[in-house]
């Protein structure tokens, strides 16, 4: 099978593709990352859009035989507008939220989002419609996203900053909890310090994998030797280390700047 494209705003979305190399060593991904116009969180729904739009044509240019929004700020846009597109495209909203209403011990459901996705509430919705008894409380969480950009994933200012995101949520008392940014798993083990570990962490991952493994890459065999290719919109040498630290190692990774206007 060609090449499966996947993007984000910036290096979120590799919790997402490392999930999936994970799974599929064989298989080949071309990565997006919109690094020059990140952040997506704090934009409006129609801006997203479009820069989701031209973020699946410019993978579509390489031949791709499906696209994974691995970007809950990018997914939401989509699901409130859907756009034409010749190959699948999977959001990671509606995965995430079937994982958290199958994962849920008490349909007590907190959800930490951009505020983009917040203000949509793509997750309330999505979970409301698969089990309507659930309770769900959002938080915005936008300090988070240049926090993981600078990977400062184990840090005591990113500890602080976390905790106050986790008393937002805490008086809920959520048996489940969302990730619902794809850059927010880099700081999984911080997260799950601050609200405890009698809760169930859900990241986008986990449902795209779930996704996949039931549709496009049905009985496809793990395999070895895939490669990633990384573009970027805007091209830093940290990105580079941030790839690195995200991906856990080098590996068969190359990354190249483009210009997708
Ligand atoms: N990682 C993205 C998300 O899942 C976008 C973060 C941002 O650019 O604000 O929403």
């Amino acid at each position: 099978m060609s090449a499966i494209g996947v993007f984000d705003s910036g290096v979120g979305g590799l919790t997402v593709l490392k999930a999936l190399r994970d799974r599929w060593p064989g298989q080949d991904f071309i990565y997006l990352a919109d690094t020059a116009r990140l952040p997506y969180g704090s934009k409006s729904l129609d801006t997203i859009h479009h820069y989701a739009d031209q973020n699946i044509r410019h993978l579509l240019k390489y031949g791709v035989s499906a696209v994974v929004v691995a970007c809950n700020s990018a997914s939401t846009a989509i699901l409130e507008k859907p756009l034409q597109c010749e190959v699948p495209v999977i959001n990671v909203v509606e995965p995430g939220a079937k994982r958290a209403v199958s994962t849920s011990s008490g349909g007590r459901i907190a959800v930490f989002g951009t505020r983009a996705t917040v203000l949509s509430e793509a997750y309330p919705k999505a979970i409301l419609k698969l089990k309507p008894a659930s309770d769900v409380h959002q938080q915005a969480c936008p300090l988070l996203v240049p926090l993981v950009e600078e990977g400062w994933f184990d840090d005591p200012i990113t500890n602080l900053i976390v905790y106050r995101y986790v008393q937002g949520v805490a008086r809920f008392q959520p048996d489940t909890l969302i990730l619902g940014c794809t850059h927010y798993p880099a700081l999984k083990a911080s997260i799950q310090r601050a609200i405890g570990g009698h809760v169930n962490l859900v990241d986008s991952s986990q449902g795209v994998i779930d996704e996949l493994e039931n549709g496009l890459l049905k009985d496809r065999p793990p395999g070895t030797g895939g490669t990633i290719r990384i573009l970027a919109t805007d091209f830093s040498p940290r990105l580079r280390e941030t790839i690195d630290l995200l991906l856990g190692g080098p590996g068969a990774v190359t990354v190249e700047t483009v210009n997708i206007n």
